[in-house]
């Protein structure tokens, strides 16, 4: 029996499947356990920033795997390996972030986050955005404002309200005294890469400053480099000064890891037996980060990352030259490029197309397709994906 075969009669599938079954990769390159090859322009949801099987990541795995994995007493122990990616972050973050804590999830930390906040101002609704998503725990779930299905799991947490993303006068007229906090993408990604002006940050970290909000904002995926700035908020103009900021993703390169930073004021709130949980910042995963954060910031990962997503989106702008009628909106920064089509049913023949002719693409609700190279991607891996992009935009034409 197939493996494709065996997950679908022994695995819960809460999606719908590729039928592929991955059995490697290499740099942008993953293999089927067929030896079909394909260039991924996925990261597997914007995740694996140095590309598959990277040796520097390899190498930390197993350096701390024969060292130790999981600490005795876990967080009630130190560990050097967490104390250097203490280190290694606190030259990357924002400089009001003081303090650290770990997770394992995107959505674990975002979910720490909202109730920190709801701890230390004593109030419970959330102010979030419509198309936004910031996990699917059910404190996370109650302030994603994208998803279609969440009716079902009605009542969510009650009081949060969601406004348009990028509009600053209806999330101040959404912001009253019951509030404890805005959580806002820096640019919304699975929402479709929506960027906001560039001025919308400084006037919402002014804004909640002013009304003693706190100011969530979650780098899960725009975070480690993929917009072209180490964090996206470094896009705004005005330093923009985050109360918690939250990430995840990139931040080990593949390896389940996510953290939390917060502000020196939050920190001082916060008491013991407020969060936790076993594997947070446990030893190999930290190992695994410092590794990748170190690179990233030596490599001067952001501005080749801007480079090469000028290049994506040079090319992207090219192809909507040749389909005019097909391509709709072009949006990008970094290597976090998005592009519409006329239908979702498009999205999904152009998807099918790409993965026959081996190239990965995440379609992504509302008519649209994202492309999320790792970032170490080169010029001809991406003018390559675009030749397939074509060739499979050409396909659904002829066939339309
Ligand atoms: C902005 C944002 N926040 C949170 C999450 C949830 O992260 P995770 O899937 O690791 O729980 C995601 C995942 O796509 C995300 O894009």
């Amino acid at each position: 029996m197939s493996s494709i075969e065996i997950e679908d009669r022994l695995g819960i599938t809460f999606c719908n499947r590729q039928s592929i079954a991955i059995e490697s990769g290499e740099g942008c390159l993953v293999w089927d356990e067929d030896g079909n090859e394909y260039l991924d322009f996925t990261s597997g949801w914007g995740v694996t920033c140095l590309g598959h099987s990277h040796p520097l990541i390899t190498d930390a795995i197993i350096k701390q795997a024969q060292k130790i994995i999981q600490n005795p007493n876990s967080g009630f122990t130190y560990s050097p390996s967490r104390a250097k990616l203490l280190e290694t972050l606190s030259g990357v973050l924002p400089d009001n972030l003081a303090k650290c804590y770990f997770a394992n999830s995107g959505a674990e930390a975002n979910d720490a986050a909202i109730k920190l906040a709801r701890k230390i101002t004593g109030k419970s609704k959330i102010v979030s955005t419509l198309a936004s998503f910031h996990g699917r725990t059910f404190n996370t779930l109650s302030v994603s404002g994208g998803r279609d299905n969440t009716e079902q799991f009605l009542p969510a947490l009650e009081g949060n309200c969601f406004v348009p993303f990028g509009d600053f006068p209806a999330l101040s007229a959404a912001i009253d005294d019951k509030t404890a906090a805005v959580i806002l993408e820096p640019i919304q990604g699975e929402g479709g890469v929506r960027i906001p002006d560039d001025e919308y940050f400084a006037w919402v970290a002014f804004l909640c400053k002013e009304r003693g909000v706190l100011l969530i904002i979650d780098e899960i995926q725009t975070g480690f480099c993929r917009t072209g700035k180490f964090f996206a908020i470094e896009h705004s103009q005005t330093i923009i000064a985050p109360d918690i900021m939250t990430m995840g993703k990139g931040i080990a390169g593949g390896f389940p890891f996510a953290a939390f930073a917060v502000s020196a004021s939050v920190d001082k709130q916060l008491n013991k037996g407020d969060h936790g949980g076993t594997f947070c910042g446990n030893p190999l995963a930290c190992a695994v980060a410092a590794a990748v954060v170190n690179y990233l910031q030596a490599e001067n990962m952001a501005d080749k990352v801007a480079r090469s997503g000028n290049f994506m989106i040079d090319g992207l702008h090219k192809l909507r030259d040749k389909y005019p009628s097909l391509i709709g909106p072009i949006r990008g920064k970094g290597l976090l490029c998005a592009f519409e089509l006329g239908s979702d049913h498009l999205v999904t023949k152009v998807t099918e197309a790409a993965l026959i002719r081996g190239l990965l693409v995440t379609p992504t609700r509302n008519r649209i397709i994202r492309l999320i190279p790792p970032l170490i991607v080169t010029q001809a891996e991406i003018a390559k994906g675009l030749e397939l992009l074509e060739s499979a935009l050409a396909s659904v034409v002829t066939r339309h």
